[in-house]
């Protein structure tokens, strides 16, 4: 078992402003370890709205520390300054890019990313909240996911094909609200593979892990095939 990587560097302080690692994170976590072997020689790894840097730090206990480059994107900057610390206190270089989802990196990034990783904000809100916490918000901004919680993940859906390396793997995390099996049937009208790896119950939340990858990833088709 991989241990979840140490938070204790941050205070309460801090979690006012940057979102403290909760049962979505842990979720995800279990899901990237349920792959492991899968994820072991990635090379470049993005995480958009990294946070605390918690599941960027967990990446880098799976990949290796010095194996991978591993780009942590986030809107909010207090959110890239505690992402900079998760990785000095956890020994993984992680690298904070303080912009609106992939930013600059975009182009760069072209086919380059072998993982890439969004716990987004997917919480259910009227458009005008999601609208205001991109444009001034900050805890808001991890939460306020606007119409259908999908506001910001539909920013993201449209640039995964663009990012993903031929062995690339995305994971996204979800609620029934943001219709999973929708997001599936889009992402393959976009050539992507998708389906649910981990489903979860915690209190109210019925939280979900969607796996994205190109029909043609050797392993992924093969282990959906079955034996
Ligand atoms: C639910 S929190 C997840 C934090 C962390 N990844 C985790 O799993 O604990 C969502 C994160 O996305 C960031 N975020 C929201 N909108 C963003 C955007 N447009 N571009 C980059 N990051 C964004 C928030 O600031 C927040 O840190």
């Amino acid at each position: 078992m991989i241990p979840t990587p140490s938070t204790s560097h941050l205070s309460a302080d801090d979690f006012e402003s940057v979102y403290e690692p909760a049962e979505d994170t842990f979720v995800l976590l279990d899901a990237l370890e349920q792959d492991s072997d899968l994820l072991k020689s990635s090379r470049v790894c993005l995480e958009i709205g990294s946070g605390s840097g918690c599941v960027s730090a967990f990446l880098g206990a799976i990949c290796g520390p010095s194996s991978a480059l591993y780009l942590c994107t986030d809107l909010n900057p207090h959110a890239a300054r505690c992402t900079a610390l998760t990785g000095q206190s956890n020994s993984v270089p992680l690298n904070p890019v303080l912009t609106d989802l992939t930013g600059a990196l975009l182009p760069r990034l072209k086919h380059a990313v072998d993982c890439l990783v969004f716990n987004p904000p997917y919480v259910e809100t009227d458009d005008d909240e999601a609208f205001q916490a991109q444009e001034d918000g900050v805890i808001e901004r991890a939460w306020a996911g606007g119409v259908g919680g999908m506001r910001v993940t539909n920013r993201l859906l449209d640039q995964v094909e663009t990012l993903l390396s031929p062995r690339g793997v995305f994971y996204l995390v979800a609620v029934p609200e943001n219709k999973p099996l929708q997001i599936l049937d889009e992402m393959r009208a976009r050539g992507l593979h998708g389906e649910i790896t981990l489903k979860r119950r915690a209190g109210r939340e019925h939280l979900h892990i969607l796996r994205f990858s190109r029909p043609e990833h050797p392993r992924i088709t093969a282990a959906a095939a079955g034996p």
